[in-house]
């Protein structure tokens, strides 16, 4: 789709174990063990074990599709982890979901308390911008232009304000629109985001930037989507995380407001749109995006 017609699952899947292996090496570098008074040990605990990386790969994966750079792609893609792993942090803490299960293990603030929780976070946070930006080895322009598109996903506008509504959003009945808002969010741009640093990494057309930004969008909603099916669906030994939690905590989501087959079918409907964007895009090489749109929706964690 957009790309090879048909590529066998057995060469994606040792691209992925490739790309896993390299990026896993090289975030494990960059995460120090030697932060002061436990923090580095808590930070690693975070971010270095289990995961799925989808963000790394769409990283890995847009930059293939334009041809980029593949050091600055690297830093992309533990830079996007880093933010990532830094919302989980936060977003398992009491005062927002309250979990103690996270890739299947304690949560950071259950095995470390909450204030080195609290840093942990801070401290990934800042990181991520650290990676970004070294003193060779990426050109300047291209550093900046890095850090503004995961600063913008990351910050008041996207994933934080996302996850504000998320939490004033308890208890309240949301309208098909404002769901999608809050899901695009604290969700869906930080994703997109991860396609659009990887695509930065290489030189794009107008049509071939849009196109990944739609594909982004598109998977960014329906990996939210899906993560509300899997919450009813799924047990919490599959997930790494405590199952059943959104109806707990009374959360609106596109299980409470479509129901379960209408949120399936939209899943699939925004998976469709992420193909028709990869296509639009003219890029002749994105038969991983392709598959990782697919991975995005067929996951079972
Ligand atoms: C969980 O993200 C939080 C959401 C944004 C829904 P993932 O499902 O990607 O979590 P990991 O990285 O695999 O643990
Ligand atoms: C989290 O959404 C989104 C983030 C920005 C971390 P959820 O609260 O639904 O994620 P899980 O289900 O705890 O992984
Ligand atoms: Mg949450
Ligand atoms: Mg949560
Ligand atoms: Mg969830």
């Amino acid at each position: 789709m957009g790309g090879l017609l048909s590529v066998d699952a057995g060469v994606f899947e040792q691209w992925v174990q490739r790309s896993l292996c390299s990026y896993e090496e090289s975030l494990d570098a960059w995460v120090p063990e030697s932060a002061p008074a436990g923090l580095g040990v808590a930070m690693r605990y975070a971010v270095l074990e289990g995961g799925k990386r989808l963000r790394p790969l769409l990283v890995l994966a847009a930059c293939d599709a334009v041809q980029g750079e593949s050091e600055a792609a690297m830093r992309a893609a533990c830079a996007v982890e880093l933010i990532h792993a830094y919302s989980l942090v936060h977003d398992d803490m009491p005062c927002m979901d309250n979990d103690v299960l996270r890739r299947g293990k304690p949560t950071v603030h259950v095995a470390f308390g909450e204030a080195q929780a609290m840093l942990a976070g801070d401290a990934m946070q800042a990181l991520a911008f650290e990676v970004l930006t070294p003193d060779s080895g990426v050109a300047p322009a291209l550093q900046a232009r890095l850090c503004a598109l995961l600063a913008r996903a990351s910050g008041h506008a996207g994933m934080a304000g996302g996850q504000a509504i998320d939490l004033a959003s308890i208890g309240k009945a949301l309208d098909e629109a404002e769901l999608r808002d809050m899901h695009r969010r604290k969700t869906g741009v930080l994703l997109q985001a991860s396609v659009l640093m990887g695509a930065a990494c290489g030189t794009t057309t107008p049509a071939a930037w849009d196109g990944l930004s739609k594909y982004g969008a598109a998977i960014g909603l329906a990996f939210q989507v899906v993560d509300d099916i899997l919450d009813v669906t799924q047990d919490s030994e599959v997930l790494g995380k405590t199952a059943g939690k959104d109806q707990d905590a009374n959360k609106p989501t596109y299980v409470s407001v479509l129901g379960l087959e209408a949120a399936r079918r939209y899943a699939d409907k925004l998976r469709d749109e992420a193909h028709q964007a990869l296509i639009a895009s003219g890029l002749p090489n994105t038969a991983w995006l392709s598959l990782l749109a697919d991975k995005v929706v067929e996951r079972d964690n």
